[in-house]
């Protein structure tokens, strides 16, 4: 008989056990659950730049790592007349920004076509570049990028229509 009640409280204790652990188990659920919660994270992944319009007023948004500053441009519908003319095709030259020289370091290899086309731009200096060939990285966050004063798009001189 003792030898069944010990058996008994044996089979009661592992079942609590189980029991004890099963509820343990849901805990990696409930945590999913909260996965949610990554999606500010993502949204801190973005990178922070600082246009200067055509006016001299600042106006600071996001973009995300692989954007070009042209797309961002449009992501965020900035009202920058006659910008991204070509749409990022390397024939206009609208997309001209100025940077600091530090920020300029920063920003990578220029190629040719995009000299080129620079040399075309309204108030070239040694810091511009062109927007649509400029990608986000986090290296890059909290840049400014200066928009000129006047734009030049090389399509419209060449059709003498400007
Ligand atoms: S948008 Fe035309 S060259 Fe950049």
């Amino acid at each position: 008989m003792a030898l069944v009640t010990t058996l008994r409280r044996l089979v009661q204790n592992s079942l609590r056990e189980y029991s004890r652990k099963a509820s343990a188990v849901t805990w990696p659920t409930k945590q999913r659950s909260f996965s949610i919660g990554t999606q500010p994270l993502r949204s801190d992944n973005k990178v922070t730049i600082n246009f200067i319009n055509r006016d001299g007023e600042k106006i600071t948004v996001k973009g995300l790592p692989g954007d070009s500053l042209l797309d961002v441009v449009i992501n965020e519908d900035l009202d920058f007349d006659g910008f991204g003319a070509c749409e990022g095709t390397l024939a206009c030259s609208t997309c001209h920004l100025i940077f600091d020289e530090e920020m300029y370091k920063k920003l990578g290899p220029i190629t040719d076509e995009e000299m080129d086309m620079l040399d075309l731009a309204y108030g070239l200096t040694d810091t511009s570049r062109l927007g649509c060939q400029i990608c986000l990285t986090k290296s890059l966050e909290g840049m400014v990028a200066r928009v000129p004063e006047s734009v030049a798009d090389i399509r419209q001189t060449k059709d003498g229509s400007s």
